[in-house]
């Protein structure tokens, strides 16, 4: 990807690859949007995807892979044991990451009930940056605590902190002083934070973070799945970074840790995961869970040709032409939104472009899951499916109070290399159309709520007859267009 000036002055994105093959899609008239979100239950997690346009919902597992992507897996090793497959990920990962084992699993979250099992026992704490849904789940599940220490900059919604994602601290030395080092199961470093608008971590938050956590004997573990972006970010907005190639910054953030674990559906372009480990006393004390949980030590839960593509997925990554996809689409549609007024997370991250549900919809009150209304509004008016990151994305707390999230979004995610940039601008539209609307727009109400991650599959409906006032005043303004 480059960012070209073009003639009239205008800078905008232009691709660096060319699409070979294509996928067909729907645009379903509104009417039948207003079919397909009552019966997912206003919840975008259960729409079916021949009904959505543009599927913006993650970038997990659906990055579209390159021709050498491709060219890879037909040479897959299939083998239980012993594959030549599992060796040349093996080395990659050794090659940029610097650690000596590797431990296979067949996503990101089965990295971490590795993880939490070997390592939270009860009353321990976990301090993050910021919790991912499914690391948070598999904290608790082992009786362990997390603790969020973002510095105050991640919290605001519209910043121009380019480092939003810097863990605070001289909050992680109050901590060790008041509870103490043994109390503190390890360290979670996510890169960049997915809950709060994909922001990133400096290199030098890297360093101070993890050299207190070294003074102190506290393990750290490092969520490398959205590192790639976190990289570009690094190399542009990083004074000691900008003459780094981005391999020599992979490599200074990974020689900060003692564990990195990543979910492959995102750092790589491909399916699975894994975690890499630097001492072999850790190492033991995980590998047994492996053949428990996912597979055999040289496969993890993943298939073969899927770990090919990683393999050169993770080469791709080091390759900044390949990597600022994301972030410069990201860009480009957070300043349009922003342009036109529509409160978005600022700056720009990576992952996606996500809305501020609480001011675009100041009117509907966060138990109403204004993120969640804005997301099944958003598919009404334009057959893109975003996701609710907000309280709905929250669990109730054992006594059954419901903890309301600090920020209520919606995320657009770009998954890499998938969408052009004349479908971004169709969405961009889409939302200012809603944004003229937002007054029409009410709040949902579960009407079946799951115990565990009920964001998921848990089924709600609206308060009132505004999906209905919606639909019709798309009608008043757009007549027959989709
Ligand atoms: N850590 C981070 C930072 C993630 O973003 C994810 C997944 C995981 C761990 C878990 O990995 O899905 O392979 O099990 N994020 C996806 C998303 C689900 O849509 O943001 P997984």
């Amino acid at each position: 990807m480059a960012k070209v000036t073009f003639f009239s002055g205008q800078q905008l994105p232009l691709e660096m690859h060319k699409v070979r093959i294509i996928q067909k899609l729907n645009l379903l008239p509104i009417e039948e949007r207003q079919r397909a979100i009552a019966g997912a239950g206003y919840n975008t997690f259960l729409l079916q995807n021949t009904d959505v346009f543009l599927d913006m919902l993650t970038d997990s597992g659906v990055n579209a892979m390159s021709d050498q992507q491709q060219a890879a897996m037909l040479i897959a090793d299939d083998a239980y044991a012993g594959s030549a497959t599992y060796t040349r990920l093996y080395d990659k990962l050794v090659e940029l990451f610097g650690m000596t084992y590797f431990l296979p699993a067949h996503q990101g979250r089965a990295a971490e009930h590795i993880l939490s099992k070997s390592l939270v026992k009860p009353g321990t704490y976990v301090p993050m940056n910021y919790h991912f849904t499914t690391s948070k789940a598999h904290v608790t599940e082992m009786g362990g605590e997390v603790l969020e220490l973002i510095t105050e900059a991640g919290l605001e919604v519209t910043s121009d902190d380019p480092f939003k994602g810097n863990f605070d601290v001289a909050a992680l030395k109050a901590l060790i002083d008041d509870k103490g080092a043994e109390a503190i199961a390890y360290v979670r470093i996510e890169a960049g934070t997915n809950l709060i608008g994909g922001q990133p971590l400096s290199l030098a938050n890297f360093r101070e973070t993890t050299q207190l956590c070294r003074d102190h004997g506290i393990l750290t573990v490092l969520d490398a799945s959205l590192l790639a972006d976190n990289l570009h970010f690094n190399k542009t907005r990083e004074a000691q970074c900008a003459d780094m190639s981005i391999p020599e910054i992979t490599r200074a953030i990974a020689d900060c840790f003692d564990i990195i674990y990543f979910s492959a559906r995102k750092l790589g372009f491909g399916r699975g995961g894994g975690i890499c480990i630097r001492d072999e006393a850790h190492y033991k004390q995980m590998r047994a869970l492996v053949p428990m949980f996912e597979g055999f030590l040289t496969y993890g839960g993943m298939s073969v040709r899927e770990m090919e593509a990683i393999t050169v997925g993770l080469d791709e990554t080091m390759d900044e032409d390949m990597i600022n996809q994301g972030p410069l689409f990201i860009e480009h549609m957070v300043n349009e939104l922003d342009a036109r007024g529509i409160p978005v997370i600022t700056p720009a991250g990576g992952l996606g472009a996500h809305i501020d549900a609480m001011r675009f919809l100041p009117h509907v009150p966060q138990q109403q899951y204004p993120a969640g209304a804005l997301a099944a509004a958003l598919y009404l008016a334009s057959g893109v499916r975003g996701m609710e990151r907000g309280t709905l994305s929250e669990q109730r707390d054992p006594d059954g109070t419901e903890p309301m999230a600090n920020m209520e979004l919606v995320r657009l995610a770009l998954p890499r290399r998938v969408f052009t940039l004349s479908q971004v601008n169709y969405a961009i539209d889409r939302i200012d159309w809603l944004y003229q609307n937002r007054d029409l727009v009410g709040g949902l109400r579960f009407v079946e709520e799951p115990e565990i991650l009920r964001f998921f599959y848990g089924r709600l409906e609206p308060i009132g007859d505004w999906v209905e006032k919606l639909t019709e005043a798309f009608r008043r303004d757009l007549g027959d267009s989709l």
